[in-house]
C-alpha cells in the first residue's frame, strides 16, 4: 500500500493587497474562507480560533498586525510582545493556509498623513467599561477590523469571548457590512483559570499569582448568581471583595446584560448577566469575563 504524505506549506503574504487577491481567488474557486484576525504573540487561545476556522471552512487565513490605532497608551504599544518567527511556526503546524501582515500605510493607502486616518466610532456597544478606561481603544479596533474585513472579503470570522466588548462591537460591524455573523469562541485558560493573553509573558511570577485572583472573582460572582443574586451592584461588590489585594488595581468589576448593553450597570434585577473585569497587575492590564446565567 502506498502512503501519501501531504506537506502543506503555509503562504505568507506581506501586504493586504496580496492577501485580498489571494482571498478573492479562493472564493472564485468555490472555497469557503475562515479568518482569524490577531496581533500576534500567539498562544493556545489564538490557536483555538485557528483550529475552529480550519475545521469549519475549506481554507483558513490569519492576520498578524499590531494595530497602533487601538493603543491609547504608547508604552503599551511599544512593549506589546512580538514574536513573528514563533507565530509562523505555530500557525503552519495548526494548518493555517495563509497568513498576512502589513503596516498602517498599506491598510490605509488613501491617507497621506497617517495621523489623519478616519477613526470609526465603535458604536453603542463601545460605550462604558473599556471606553472609560481605554478611551478610543474600541474605535481603533473597529477601524482596523473594518479594513481587515474588506481585505479578506465575505468570510466566517472568528473572535475570542475573552475580549467580550470587542465581540459586540465587531458583531455590529459585521452586520452593518452584510457579513455573516462572527463566530465567538470560548476563552482558553491556564490550569489556574488565568485567561491566556499575549500580555501574560510580561507578568513577573508574583504578578502572575496576583493575576490568578481574577478568575476566582468571576466564579464568586457566578456562585452568587446561582444563589439567586440578581442585583448588578451586589454582584460587582462580590468580585471587588475577591480582588482586594495589594498589587491588583481594579479598573472595573461589573455586570452587564449581554443582550441589552448599557454604558452603566443595569439598575433593575438582571435576567441575564455577563461579569467583566479589567485589572492592572504591575504594569500589565488584563481583562476577563464570564457569563453567569449559563
Ligand atoms: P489579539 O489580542 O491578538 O486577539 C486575537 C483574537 O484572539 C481575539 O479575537 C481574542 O479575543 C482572541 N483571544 C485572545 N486570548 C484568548 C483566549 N485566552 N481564549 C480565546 N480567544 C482568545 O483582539 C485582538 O488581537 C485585536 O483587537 C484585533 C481583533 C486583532 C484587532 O486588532
Amino acid at each position: 500500500m502506498q502512503h501519501v504524505i501531504l506537506i502543506t506549506e503555509m503562504l505568507q503574504l506581506e501586504s493586504p493587497i496580496d492577501a485580498e487577491r489571494w482571498c478573492s481567488d479562493q472564493r472564485h474557486r468555490g472555497e469557503t474562507l475562515g479568518f482569524v484576525p490577531t496581533m500576534g504573540a500567539l498562544h493556545k487561545g489564538h490557536l483555538s480560533l485557528v483550529t475552529r476556522a480550519r475545521a469549519e471552512n475549506s481554507v483558513c487565513c490569519v492576520s498578524i498586525f499590531i494595530n497602533p490605532l487601538q493603543f491609547e497608551d504608547r508604552r503599551d504599544y511599544e512593549t506589546y510582545p512580538r514574536d513573528t518567527g514563533s507565530d509562523l511556526v505555530l500557525l503552519e503546524a495548526q494548518g493555517c493556509d495563509m497568513v498576512f501582515m502589513g503596516n498602517l500605510k498599506q491598510f490605509f493607502p488613501e491617507v497621506s498623513d497617517l495621523s489623519k486616518i478616519d477613526i470609526l466610532p465603535a458604536g453603542p456597544h463601545g460605550l462604558g467599561l473599556e471606553e472609560k478606561f481605554r478611551p478610543g481603544h474600541l474605535d481603533g479596533v473597529r477601524t482596523i477590523v473594518e479594513r481587515l474585513f474588506r481585505t479578506v472579503g465575505v468570510s466566517r470570522v472568528y473572535f475570542g469571548e475573552k475580549d467580550f466588548q470587542q465581540t459586540l462591537v465587531v458583531s455590529d460591524l459585521a452586520r452593518e457590512m452584510g457579513y455573516p455573523s462572527i463566530v465567538v469562541c470560548p476563552t482558553v485558560r491556564e490550569d489556574s483559570g488565568l485567561a491566556l493573553s499575549s500580555r501574560n509573558v510580561l507578568l513577573s511570577q508574583d504578578d502572575k499569582s496576583r493575576a490568578e485572583q481574577i478568575y476566582p472573582a468571576l466564579l464568586a460572582a457566578r456562585d452568587a448568581w446561582l444563589s439567586g443574586e440578581r442585583t448588578a451592584g451586589v454582584l460587582s461588590a462580590v468580585m471587588t471583595d475577591c480582588l482586594n489585594h495589594d498589587g491588583i488595581v481594579v479598573e472595573y468589576a461589573e455586570v452587564r446584560d449581554p443582550a441589552r448593553w448599557t454604558a452603566e450597570p443595569p439598575q433593575t434585577p438582571l435576567l441575564r448577566a455577563q461579569a467583566l473585569i479589567a485589572a492592572r497587575v504591575g504594569s500589565v492590564r488584563l481583562i476577563d469575563n464570564l457569563r453567569l446565567d449559563q
